[in-house]
């Protein structure tokens, strides 16, 4: 037994089901679920809150069966993308509603919602209305109503995602202190990477209303397993044919282009390279590149961070991900022909074609 547990759980919704089989978590740990809009995130972590009612499975918590018990006996705590504020409830009484249910002495009441209030950053818009806030203040309030109950599992559905770059960057800061001092086990739904990254240390992949894939944070991100994963974080996804294994490296025919890996397969397989492992050059000088191709700079899509370079080679298209610096460096504009170069070990064979789909 686990600290959550989630046995042959499914919800029936008629035209959407949702089906998962298992899912286990300890005391602590922070999952994070990813998987395309529609593939049934929100309606899985509503079921555990208990909005929906499954028509087969359990869900136990601490040890307590929560499969029947109404929303508001689970000890669980959701936040929203939209905080979900009452408007006429000022933002200390809106924090300190879980509280009052829960019957506590007024004064503790007062305290708790002020140090807590102190820690999201959030003291001194107390007495305002939710109306008069910004939206990262409307999020750390809404963080501090949920955790404020201290809930055994605090559940989070796109939590930063209608919130500016800097805010998000603050607020995921904020979580990760919450994770730290309080040991709190979440389960968060993003579509950020950075999310993963700085929170989880474990990852879940939801498609068609069911985990696809889950396991640690490293596993997940080193081996995305199946093909739709590595097509979700952002990955280059091949179609080929293995030609021969010579040296140690398999050559796969994509297209009348030869991609060289050290992975092994056979017959049709799909390919996976991450953007940020196609390197752009003016000159094939990476003697250690296995992969070395002439590509044309199709178009350049710019981000706060990182340029996205679409190369095409022959047939197909290769986008690359590369720093604001070396677009300048190297020139790179559309239409400009460069050396495209690939290691051998970062292009990885993720499965064999129509499998795992
Ligand atoms: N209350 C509901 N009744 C029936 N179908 C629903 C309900 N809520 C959502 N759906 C459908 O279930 C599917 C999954 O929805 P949702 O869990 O919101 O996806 P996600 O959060 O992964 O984007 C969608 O096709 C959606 O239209
Ligand atoms: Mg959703």
């Amino acid at each position: 037994m686990s600290f959550l547990d989630i046995d042959n759980l499914e919800i029936d919704l008629g035209e959407f089901v949702v089906r998962v089989d298992e899912l286990h978590l300890s005391r602590g740990d922070y999952l994070v679920i990813i998987g395309p809009t529609g593939s049934g995130k929100s309606i899985f972590l509503e079921t555990i809150m208990g909005f929906f009612e499954p028509i087969s499975g359990t869900i136990s918590l601490d040890g307590a069966d929560l499969t029947t018990l109404p929303p508001e006996e689970r000890d669980v705590s959701i936040v929203y993308q939209d905080h979900c504020l009452f408007p006429h409830m000022t933002v200390e009484e809106n924090i300190a509603y879980g509280l009052r249910k829960q019957t506590e002495m007024k004064e503790n009441i007062h305290r708790q919602v002020h140090e807590i209030a102190a820690m999201m950053g959030i003291d001194h818009v107390l007495n305002r209305y939710p109306g008069t806030l910004s939206g990262g203040e409307l999020q750390r309030a809404s963080i501090a109503r949920a955790i404020i109950v201290n809930p055994r599992l605090l559940l989070m559905d796109e939590p930063f995602s209608a919130l500016d770059q800097r805010t998000k960057i603050s607020l995921r800061k904020l979580i990760a202190d919450i994770r730290d001092n309080f040991e709190t086990t979440v389960i968060h739904v993003t579509h950020d990477l950075d999310d993963i990254w700085w929170l989880s240390n474990k990852v879940a992949v939801m498609n068609h209303g069911k985990i696809i894939q889950m396991g640690k944070k490293e596993e997940v991100i080193n081996k995305p397993s199946p093909y739709f994963v590595a097509d979700f974080l952002g990955a280059n996804i091949l179609e080929g044919t293995v030609k021969g294994q010579v040296n140690g490296l398999t050559s796969v025919n994509v297209n009348s282009n030869i991609f060289r890996t050290v992975d092994c397969g056979e017959g049709s397989v799909i390919l996976s390279i991450r953007p940020e492992n196609i390197m752009i050059a003016a000159d094939p000088f990476m003697a250690s590149a296995q992969n070395i191709f002439k590509g044309t700079v199709e178009d350049i899509i710019e981000t706060s961070r990182i340029v996205y370079v679409n190369l095409r080679i022959g047939d197909i298209v290769l986008t690359s991900a590369v720093t604001p610096g070396a677009v300048t460096e190297l020139g790179i504009r559309t239409g400009e022909e460069f050396q495209v170069l690939i290691k051998a070990t970062n292009v990885r064979i993720i499965g064999e074609k129509n499998k795992n789909g």
